[in-house]
């Protein structure tokens, strides 16, 4: 059985206009009708080095990445108390848990015996309590070092000095954000509130994760970040896969601070179809995609919704995380092949298409061409970010 990427499951709930936010819903009234798009012409460029030098990959780190909470994971991932899950893409070890409360706390995945990792993979587990593999130290999933194996071995020994380096966290529209350099007193104020109410309507922390991959890239993160923020692309890189569906029509864009939504209509949308049926499910008309400071993107498909964190590593190298989201685990067995079709096709598009794009772009700029990247008026958005994250460098 071949299934194509829009087949709807037997069981679904889906989002409808009245089910997003007054001001998701006011974006998406200001999408024309495609025959009346109107792509403005624009003059902009970039210089080759945001892609490829190295002086610029420092400030991103000092000035962005270390200096302001980034997202690491989402909520959806520990949706129950007790769970745990380590965490590598920063290339800094971290554990993420869900204490007993239910709070979201972070920690550097590191004993406080002598260093070791307290989970060597990246599986979530729900333990209540997390055991060193070396010497067996027992931490809560609050940070508490609650057993030390032999503990009379130890002279003058205080364990309430040896709990976990805990990093502040907090959970923003179902992103896990964390302040890498565990600075205290974190600047919360690049993360939006209007996105994260967003994130809400559109139901990402109560989502299920149905799958998660790793991809590790060999591309600079705005490279892999571009055509997230642009539709000049879809019709062309994604010919073969879903460029059909969608318009070659800029999209609507509102900017947050650094925070970007994108709303655009699919082929053939009027206005007048969302009144249609006020049940019907909007991501059949409309497609939303976020930039969520500064490298969380959401990608809305008509039955399961895509996170990615696009983490730095090197000035050409990028570790991916992507997440499928969907209301709830699959219960019939049409469901399940369904979303494990979904999984198989959007990471093929994703993956084999636009990180392929990054990777291919990436190779040139490293050997200076272009001097400068030249961005048009299907792609303006782009320019508005790099303006937001220019602010901020
Ligand atoms: S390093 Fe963890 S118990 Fe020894
Ligand atoms: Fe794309």
């Amino acid at each position: 059985m071949t299934l194509t990427i829009e087949e709807k499951p037997a069981e679904r709930r889906v989002t409808t206009l009245a089910n997003l936010n007054p001001n998701q819903q006011a974006a998406i009234r200001r999408i024309p009708a495609e025959a009346d798009a109107v792509v403005r012409p624009i003059e902009a460029t970039r210089p080759n080095a945001i892609f490829t030098g190295q002086e610029r990959f420092d400030a991103e780190q000092a000035r962005i990445f270390r200096r302001f909470p980034v997202p690491v994971t989402l909520s959806a991932l520990l949706p129950e108390p007790g769970m745990v899950v380590a965490h590598e893409g920063y290339g800094l070890p971290l554990l993420i848990s869900r204490t007993k409360s239910g709070e979201i706390k972070a920690f550097i995945n590191a004993c406080q015996h002598k260093g070791s990792k307290l989970l060597e993979d990246c599986e979530v587990r729900k333990a209540g309590r997390v055991t060193c593999p070396y010497h067996a130290w027992t931490y809560t999933t609050d940070g508490k070092l609650i057993g030390v194996a032999r503990n009379d071995a130890f002279a003058n020994f205080d364990k309430t000095e040896r709990n976990l380096k805990e990093l502040p966290a907090r959970e923003w529209g179902g992103v896990i954000y964390v302040q890498l350099d565990g600075a205290p007193d974190p600047d919360w104020s690049q993360l939006s509130d209007q996105i994260a109410d967003d994130f809400t309507s559109l139901g990402i922390p109560d989502s299920h994760v149905y799958g998660r991959k790793t991809f590790d890239l060999k591309a600079n993160w705005k490279a892999v970040l571009e055509p997230f923020l642009e539709g000049y692309h879809v019709q062309r890189l994604h010919a073969a896969s879903i460029g059909d569906l969608f318009q070659d029509a800029p999209n609507i864009v509102d900017l947050f601070g650094a925070n970007i939504r994108q709303v655009s209509g699919r082929i053939g949308y009027v206005p007048q179809m969302l009144d249609e049926d006020p049940g019907q499910n909007v991501h059949k008309l409309v497609t939303h995609a976020y930039t969520a400071f500064p490298n969380c993107v959401v990608v809305t498909s008509q039955y399961y919704t895509s996170v990615m964190i696009l983490m730095p590593r090197e000035v050409d190298r990028t570790v991916v995380e992507y997440f499928m989201l969907t209301p709830g685990p699959a219960t019939t067995e049409k469901a399940a092949e369904v979303f494990k079709r979904s999984f198989e096709l959007i990471i093929n598009v994703f993956g084999g298409e636009d990180f392929r794009a990054a990777e291919i772009s990436q190779a040139g700029l490293a050997a200076g061409v272009p001097s400068q990247t030249i961005y048009c008026g299907l792609e303006a958005n782009i320019v508005h970010y790099y303006e937001a994250l220019e602010a901020l460098l």
